[in-house]
């Protein structure tokens, strides 16, 4: 938790930024903010944060880093505290991580460690970020054995939710965005998942009353989750379904795929392999499978390394445990499935995940209605 013993004041607005000063001063005071951008996000939205902090008499610097998965890591993070004691931030501080995921946990790990920790706002500008990365207090960096290896819980104060600066993202990054909310209607509201499929032309359009109420749902089901389990001994594991696998393929690929679409094929493989060990409902892969082609996301497996190497990929997640390789595994689409232990996530035999992946990429499952 956070010095005030909460998540963090989340504010879920159009043109929310538009008034970040009075925002900041009243959840975050600070004696200097340090707005932390990639090099895309800086001039559109990194900048102008900046400029209204100043206008409003309030200290701020821009500090910028290269845009991609791969300024989180240690170099990353050392450019960035660097950078931090460089413009004079004290302890009275606090960073403003501007951005999407990368930028939100590389800033957010940069605070939790900087002069021992100090206070952190998100302000996500990807909708992945919206949705998903930008709740719930976890930062991380990805080290060379492995993703998101180094990290801290580390709450924000504040959440500033401004759907306007979706107008800039590319709409591949769009549809990213959308593969974690399907993971939240997957894990826990069917009915949610369904309105996705159904809605996602309007959402990759950019609709504002569609993707309004995207990011109000995934906020929901995501905030409700991390309410319940906060430090993750239980439930939360559940919002990692997909990303044992997504991970290795980010790995085993030098993070080539992008998060997005390595969560999207990272889901439909976990539900065939839930379904293989008869912990899945028959025919969820395919419910979920046709969630995510609506939402214009890649879930063809032959794209996806050797089923070999990504089982050795995930020997690294961090999840594993006595040696073994765990799965956060769906009942059926909308719901978990525990261990008979009541444990939220499953050990499987790496060759049990290595024939099934052998066997999607050879037949992946036909959607629905053929
Ligand atoms: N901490 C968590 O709980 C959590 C949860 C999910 C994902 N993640 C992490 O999030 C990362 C993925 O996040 P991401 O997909 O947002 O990646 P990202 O931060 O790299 O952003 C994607 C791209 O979009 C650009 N961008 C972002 N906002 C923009 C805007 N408004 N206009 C124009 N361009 C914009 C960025 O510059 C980048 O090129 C991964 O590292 C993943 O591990 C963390
Ligand atoms: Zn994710």
């Amino acid at each position: 938790m956070n010095p005030e013993g909460s998540w963090g004041e989340v504010v879920i607005e159009r043109g929310a930024l538009g008034r970040i000063a009075s925002l900041l001063s009243a959840h975050a005071p600070a004696a200097h903010y340090a707005v932390v951008a990639d090099s895309n996000v800086a001039p559109l939205h990194g900048r102008p944060v900046v400029a209204r902090l100043e206008a409003a008499g309030l200290r701020a610097d821009l500090v910028t880093v290269a845009a991609g998965e791969g300024s989180k890591t240690p170099a990353g993070w050392a450019e960035v505290v660097e950078s931090l004691a460089r413009v004079g931030l004290g302890r009275d501080g606090c960073v403003v991580a501007a951005g999407g995921g990368v930028i939100g946990d590389l800033a957010g790990f940069a605070a939790a460690t900087y002069a021992r920790g100090i206070s952190l706002v998100q302000v996500p500008t990807s909708l992945l970020a919206m949705v998903d990365a930008a709740l719930g207090g976890k930062t991380a960096i990805d080290l060379a054995a492995g993703k998101n290896l180094a990290g801290a819980f580390h709450p924000p104060r504040l959440v500033v939710v401004d759907a306007l600066v979706l107008d800039t993202l590319p709409r591949e990054e769009l549809a990213d965005g959308l593969a974690e909310a399907v993971k939240h209607g997957a894990v826990a509201d069917a009915s949610y998942l369904k309105w996705i499929e159904g809605q996602a032309p309007a959402l990759l359009d950019r609709e504002p009353a569609a993707v309004d109420a995207l990011v109000a749902g995934s906020i929901r089901i995501k905030m409700g989750i991390v309410d319940r389990d906060p430090w993750e001994s239980g439930e939360r594991a559940i919002l990692n379904f997909g990303h044992t696998i997504a991970h290795a393929m980010e790995v085993a690929t030098g993070y080539a795929v992008r998060h997005g679409h390595a969560v999207a094929l990272g889901m439909v493989a976990e539900a065939a392999v839930g379904e293989e060990i008869g912990v899945t409902r028959a025919g969820t892969a395919r419910q979920i499978r046709d969630a995510l082609v609506a939402c214009g996301l890649p879930v063809d497996p032959t794209r996806a390394p050797p089923p070999a190497e990504l089982v050795r990929a995930a020997r690294t997640d961090k999840k594993s445990r006595a040696g073994a390789t765990r799965y956060a595994l769906l009942k059926e689409a909308g719901t978990a499935a525990t261990t008979a232990a009541g444990d939220w996530t499953h050990a499987i035999p790496d060759d049990v995940v290595t024939a099934v992946l052998g066997r999607l990429r050879a037949a992946p499952p036909a959607p629905s209605g053929v």
